[in-house]
């Protein structure tokens, strides 16, 4: 983001209602609230916008598993991202939901716009789709001739009449823009990337459907009720329809985005429709699209359909939603995958901010209290201390680039640095020696050192760690705000004199795992040689475990609602498993020499429910079925009465 404009506005993606909200989710917003909290505090006009994207393919058949509406589930699940932000404090100025009337009204007058400007046509498409992603994908992306390259789902074959997008009109336009804009795409790499996939040549976009109804229909001008939106065409434009596009534009200002926060995965979308969209409407591009990498479980993009999310409101009650935010900002470089863990977390609670920062500020207390009442001065700081002032405001300076770079690791671990020149100055000087010594002065002078290095911190660090720093602004005798930023941070000035008020520790710390789950996680680096070892037949040899180990693994009974066989495959098989879950899952499983695939149908089967999916021949397995082998053949382990889907074994 460069600083030259008064206006900053700052999106996430919104977000599918077909999912509970997750740490990815909360990753995008709590980056995207970081930006938006420290554009407020730097004086910019800022709007940041948040919301759920609630149509499509996904959407209707989510709601159908479940019995409802499209409407009434959209409503329950956005209501559940709506409430988490809610009770994280983020700072959101609006939430839009693409079932809003003026976003519809908005993308209507858009698709308008387009047709008549002759970059939307009529033709039939044929190709393959991945509902699951909301992609088409042509033959030789896909994998073994059927399967999402992106998720390893099954595709669709879809043959429809259809509206195009001539997106091929744009390729050398959006080159150019990417060759002109060098941080348009953040990271680099990213970038890099995007510009290759153009290089190869677009393809017009197909961006109406017929198949189904839940979307936002056409423009009543062009008269064709058959059709509804591509979900990604009245997705995009959300990012124009919540400033008012089409309706009341009284906040069409804030357009051009400073910033547009996305994950990885949804990339394409954002810097080549997009970008093409908005040429077609002759709008300014956005300034950036930042794309950042993956939460992953265990080495695994995290998705409920995968069964391994991780929920934020968990972890932040268990930890202190700041240290969260801290933690997800510090532990992975922006665009970079990160693996969870609650050991990094504890560590860097611990660690950072416990030692290093909390310390700091009670031995402040302690010392000031000591020495002077609490009173604290600026006075004599640049006399006795200059050079480590001067470092001070060095590293302070280097923070704003790196931030609107997205460097948000390196901000914080830049914002550090002047609190390790703080820790090592009390070392170093030792004012109980200075006053011992006599030398007043000096050790009072190095408590308004660490006082100022403090409250310089504390600002800087206020957009990802916001009460938190307000409690040291406040036992610092100041209040964050644009003011103090200014004072601090822009003309480099120092504290008036305060009294220290007492504060109780900020991180107290953490000896163990607060959540269950890790306990599980780091059992298992010592459960796998044991696995090995099971492997003799000896019964001597088995390992006695507790019945807690035993109900890690989750049983569950599971239908099995689809059968089939997998082509060139002598052993597997393809089940659709329905565990009581809002879509059954895919199960590969190797017992294709024993069982017909119509045999299977509708019986039911014991499922390991939370193991690791895995890929199979390019598919996706999430869950294994229970069987036992012998001389004789194979024999699936099956409930002697009927229960209900998702019933647990044990
Ligand atoms: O794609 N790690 O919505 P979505 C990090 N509706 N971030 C993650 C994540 C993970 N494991 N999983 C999800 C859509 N995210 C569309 C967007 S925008 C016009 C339409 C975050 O619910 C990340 O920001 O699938 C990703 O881009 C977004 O959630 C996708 O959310
Ligand atoms: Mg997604």
């Amino acid at each position: 983001m460069s600083k030259n404009c008064k206006k900053a506005y700052i999106t996430t993606p919104i977000y599918y209602v077909n999912d509970i909200p997750h740490i990815g989710h909360a990753y995008t917003t709590i980056i995207a609230d970081t930006l938006a909290i420290y554009s407020r505090m730097a004086g910019l006009d800022t709007f940041f916008l948040t919301g759920t994207d609630e149509h499509g393919q996904k959407i209707e058949q989510a709601a159908k598993a479940r019995g409802k509406l499209p409407k009434e589930y959209a409503d329950e699940i956005s209501a559940r991202f709506k409430n988490l932000w809610d009770e994280f404090d983020i700072t959101y100025d609006k939430f839009i939901r693409t079932t809003d009337e003026e976003h519809k009204i908005g993308v209507q007058k858009a698709f308008e716009k387009m047709h008549e400007k002759g970059d939307i046509y009529k033709d039939t498409y044929k190709g393959h789709y991945c509902i699951s992603c909301e992609a088409f994908f042509t033959e030789t992306q896909l994998l073994d001739g059927d399967y999402c390259p992106e998720c390893g789902k099954e595709t669709t074959i879809v043959e429809e009449e259809s509206y195009f997008f001539k997106l091929s009109n744009y390729q050398d336009r959006l080159l150019e823009w990417y060759r002109e804009n060098e941080k348009c795409i953040l990271p680099r790499t990213r970038k890099n990337e995007v510009v290759r996939f153009v290089e190869n040549g677009l393809e017009d976009l197909s961006i109406t459907r017929t198949s189904f109804d839940w979307g936002v229909k056409l423009p009543k001008s062009i008269n064709d009720p058959k059709h509804v939106m591509y979900v990604w065409l009245d997705a995009l434009m959300n990012y124009l329809t919540a400033l008012g596009y089409g309706t009341d534009e009284a906040n069409m200002d804030y357009w051009p985005a400073r910033v547009h926060l996305i994950g990885k995965d949804i990339l394409r979308f954002h810097a080549i429709y997009w970008p093409a969209f908005l040429m077609s409407l002759d709008m300014p591009l956005p300034k950036h699209i930042a794309a950042h990498g993956w939460w992953t479980r265990n080495g695994e993009k995290m998705s409920k359909s995968k069964g391994n999310v991780i929920n934020p409101k968990e972890v932040a009650d268990a930890y202190g939603l700041e240290n969260f935010r801290y933690f997800m900002l510090r532990e992975v470089p922006f665009g970079g995958d990160g693996d969870f863990s609650q050991k990094a977390l504890i560590d860097r609670i611990n660690s950072d901010l416990g030692n290093d920062l909390g310390n700091l500020l009670n031995r402040l207390i302690g010392m000031s209290s000591k020495y002077s009442q609490g009173k604290i001065s600026s006075q004599d700081v640049e006399k006795y201390y200059k050079k480590e002032i001067d470092e001070v405001e060095e590293h302070i300076a280097k923070l704003e680039p790196l931030l609107y770079d997205m460097q948000l690791h390196r901000y914080l671990e830049e914002l550090w640095r002047p609190l390790s020149i703080a820790n090592k100055a009390i070392d170093t000087y030792q004012p109980w020696v200075l006053m011992k010594e006599g030398k007043e002065s000096e050790a009072l002078a190095l408590n308004g050192l660490i006082a100022n290095i403090l409250a310089k911190v504390a600002v800087m660090l206020h957009p990802v760690m916001p009460k938190t720093t307000d409690n040291i602004a406040h036992s610092l005798g100041f209040k964050i705000d644009n003011d103090s930023y200014t004072s601090l941070i822009i003309n480099r000035e120092l504290l008036d004199e305060f009294t220290i008020e007492k504060i109780p520790p900020l991180f107290p710390r953490i000896e163990e795992a607060v959540l269950q789950e890790t306990k599980q996680e780091e059992n298992k680096t010592d459960k796998e040689p044991k696995k090995n070892e099971n492997k003799s037949d000896d019964k001597s040899g088995v390992n006695l475990i507790t019945i807690d180990k035993f109900f890690e693994t989750s049983i569950k009974i599971g239908t099995v609602t689809d059968a089939q066989e997998v082509p060139k495959s002598k052993k597997l098989l393809k089940l659709q498993v329905d565990l009581g879950e809002d879509k059954p899952r895919q199960i590969i499983a190797g017992i294709k020499e024993w069982y017909s695939p119509e045999s299977l149908i509708d019986t039911q089967v014991c499922v390991v429910a939370n193991l690791k999916p895995a890929k199979l021949m390019g598919m996706l397995s999430e869950g294994m079925i229970l069987a036992a082998k012998d001389d004789e053949g194979l024999a699936l382990i099956r409930p002697e009465k009927p229960k209900k889907a998702g019933t647990p074994v044990g």
